[in-house]
C-alpha cells in the first residue's frame, strides 16, 4: 500500500527540519535502502498518485534538509507500473546531495519534482528486433525499469543488457533485478528467454572482463553472445553512463555500427543518457 506524505515528518536525515516543501514537489516517505558496496545503494520511497512518468525517464531528487535543497536528476530504476518509485545510486563522499541520501532511513522523507523528463524510452527509439542497453555503474538505473516494462519485449524480440563495472560486488543490483524480472508473474512471461544479461568487469577477474566500448570494437561481445555484429536494420541501442563512456559508446555505434541518434520528437536507431550525480 503507498502513503503519500503531504507534511515533512520530524526524524532522520530526510526529515531534519520544517522546511516549506517545494510546490513543484512531491514529499515521500522511503520505503526500503538496501547497500550493495561502499558505493553503491538502491532505495524506494511511496509514489503519489497523480506521478506518471514513461519507463526508463529521469526526475529530480532532493532532501528536505535546507531551503532551498540540492537536487539532482536520477534515473527511475522501477517500472511505469511499480505501486513505488526506485532509485540506484552511487555514494559520493562529499557530494552535496548523496553524502546526505546515502545515510537515508525506512521512514525518512525525500524530495522528488513532479515532472519526470527523459530520452531513454521506447518512443524514441524506431522499432527493431533486437534493443541493446549499453551501462557501466549506476547506469543500469534506467534499465531496471524498462527491463520490467511490458511494452519493452512488445517493441523487441530481444533485449541485451549490458552492464560493466570496475569490481564483481557492483554488478550485484543488476543480477537482483534480471532474477526479479523473470521470476515476476507479469514480467518473466515475456523478460524468459528474451532478456540477456551480459555483464563485465574491469578491475578484478572475473568470466568476462573489459570496456564494453573495446568488447565492440573486437566484436567479442558478440562472439560471447552468439549474435551477428550491430547493424541498422535489425538492431537498437540506449546507452547509460559517465559522460566519457557516453561519448565513446555512441562514436563507435555511430562510426562503426551506422547508427542514428535519436529522441522523443525524433525517434532514431539509438538514445543516449547521461547518468552521473555528484
Ligand atoms: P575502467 O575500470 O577501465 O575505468 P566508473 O565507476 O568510473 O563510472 O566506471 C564504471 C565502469 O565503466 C568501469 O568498468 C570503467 O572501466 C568503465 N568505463 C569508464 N570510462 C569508460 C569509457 N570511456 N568507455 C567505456 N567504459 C568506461
Amino acid at each position: 500500500m503507498t502513503q503519500h506524505v503531504e507534511v515533512v515528518a520530524a526524524a532522520g536525515v530526510g526529515s531534519a527540519a520544517a522546511y516549506p516543501i517545494p510546490s513543484n514537489c512531491f514529499a515521500e516517505t522511503v520505503t526500503e535502502v538496501k547497500h550493495y558496496t561502499d558505493r553503491l545503494f538502491k532505495f524506494r520511497i511511496t509514489r503519489p498518485a497523480s506521478f506518471r512518468f514513461r519507463s526508463g525517464e529521469f526526475v529530480m531528487i532532493g532532501l528536505p534538509n535546507a531551503e532551498r535543497p540540492v537536487f539532482r536528476a536520477y534515473s527511475i530504476a522501477s517500472p511505469s507500473w511499480d505501486e513505488e518509485v526506485e532509485f540506484f545510486s552511487i555514494k559520493v563522499p562529499d557530494g552535496p546531495l548523496t553524502e546526505h541520501l546515502q545515510k537515508i532511513k525506512v521512514g525518512d522523507t525525500v524530495l522528488m519534482r513532479k515532472k519526470p523528463t527523459g530520452t531513454l524510452v521506447n518512443d524514441a527509439l524506431l522499432p527493431g528486433k533486437r534493443l541493446y542497453m549499453f551501462s557501466t555503474g549506476t547506469g543500469i538505473a534506467p534499465f531496471a525499469s524498462l527491463i520490467r516494462d511490458p511494452e519493452t519485449y512488445e517493441k523487441f524480440d530481444q533485449v541485451i543488457l549490458t552492464h560493466t563495472c570496475r569490481e564483481v560486488a557492483e554488478l550485484e543490483y543488476g543480477k537482483e533485478l534480471v532474477k526479479i524480472c523473470n521470476e515476476d508473474p507479469l514480467v518473466g512471461e515475456f523478460a524468459k528467454g528474451r532478456l540477456i544479461h551480459y555483464t563485465t568487469v574491469t578491475r578484478e577477474p572475473y568470466p568476462f572482463t573489459g570496456r564494453i566500448t573495446d568488447l565492440m570494437e573486437s566484436g567479442k561481445l558478440f562472439e560471447d553472445l552468439g549474435v551477428p555484429p550491430i547493424c541498422p536494420e535489425n538492431d537498437r541501442g540506449m546507452i547509460c553512463g559517465s559522460m566519457a563512456m557516453l561519448n565513446d559508446t555512441k562514436a563507435i555505434l555511430e562510426n562503426k555500427f551506422g547508427l542514428e541518434e535519436g529522441s522523443n520528437a525524433r525517434p532514431g536507431t539509438f538514445v543516449v543518457e547521461r547518468a552521473f550525480v555528484d
